[in-house]
């Protein structure tokens, strides 16, 4: 069993309803690091079935121009799961790089579509293994259960945050998704975005926000993404084009902090030398490095190079 490529970048998740060649066809030319094609929330009950069919040919004749391709199937309290999953993977599973379950609740529902796809992929002669699962937590059984996910199954990349379904489900008093509910005096969604990334950074998976519905609202936007990636968040969803530079903007680190970084490598990597004395510590102007520095520098200079800076 081959393993999941878990360093995929995901700075921008572009959502695309698949019921609409006109967006499929769109999408293709956007600068987005992922798009996920959805059979859920995105898609009327009436047109799920042949939104399977119109994924199929998208993924196969599509040009994605080197994106991970994603499919959101519907969550396993519906009837709909394991033909979105049998259809698609079928279909295009070579073209797919991971399948988007919402709604995850336990292991379980992981497990089951792991041997889902195992079998799927038997069948078809497919590399066995090689698609990915994306979990998304969105209600209050899901992220006491986070642990369990993240470890649920090899082929899980990322745990996501699904806000809307989410304030929903814990009956939060807002209707703007992403926003603070009015009357708390302060951050309403940190427990719940520090406690996903917990369990992913465990099992050494990404973390990604979910999406933002006002979609006018670039600062908005930009204000509840900056809040995800300063907490070390890999990314978020972007729902319109417009979202897309900004998302990919933040989840990279600034020229600034990118050359910084590279910086302290330089100079950990010369005073820990023989040249440089073999040291543990050095300065660089007024600043004093160590190892817990070089490893700080790494996340911000890896970040920097998948960015392609
Ligand atoms: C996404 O699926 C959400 O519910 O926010
Ligand atoms: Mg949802």
């Amino acid at each position: 069993m081959t393993t999941v490529n878990r360093l995929r970048p995901r700075r921008s998740c572009l959502a695309v309803p698949g019921s609409n060649p006109r967006f499929l066809e769109k999408a293709q030319g956007l600068p987005a690091d992922q798009v996920f094609l959805d059979l859920e929330d995105a898609c009327a009950p009436l047109v799920k079935e042949s939104a399977r069919h119109t994924i199929v040919d998208a993924l196969n004749n599509g040009d994605w121009g080197g994106k991970t391709r994603v499919v959101r199937v519907n969550d396993w309290t519906t009837h709909w799961t394991y033909r979105d999953v049998v259809t698609v993977v079928e279909g295009a599973g070579p073209n797919l790089d991971c399948i988007m379950l919402p709604k995850v609740q336990d292991a379980t529902q992981v497990k089951a579509l792991d041997l889902l796809l195992t079998q799927i992929e038997k069948t078809m002669g497919f590399e066995v293994g090689r698609i990915g699962i994306e979990a998304q937590i969105e209600n209050a059984k899901g992220l006491v259960n986070v642990d369990e996910i993240a470890a649920s199954s090899p082929r899980i990349e990322t745990i996501i945050f699904g806000p809307a379904d989410f304030m929903a489900s814990i009956n939060m008093k807002s209707l703007v998704v992403g926003e603070q509910p009015p009357g708390y005096p302060a951050d309403a969604y940190h427990y719940i975005l520090m406690r996903i990334l917990m369990a992913a950074r465990m099992h050494d998976l990404q973390a990604i926000d979910g999406p933002y519905l006002q979609i006018r609202n670039q600062q908005g936007y930009r204000e509840v993404a900056q809040r995800a990636a300063a907490l070390g968040f890999d990314g978020k969803w972007v729902l319109h084009p417009d979202q897309v530079a900004a998302a990919n903007e933040i989840f990279s680190p600034t020229q600034e902090d990118y050359d910084h970084a590279e910086l302290i490598l330089d100079a950990y990597d010369w005073c820990t030398s023989e040249a440089g004395g073999a040291k543990g510590s050095a300065m660089l102007g007024d600043e004093m490095i160590d190892e817990a520095s070089r490893k700080m520098a790494l996340v911000i200079s890896g970040k920097g190079r998948a960015a392609g800076m």
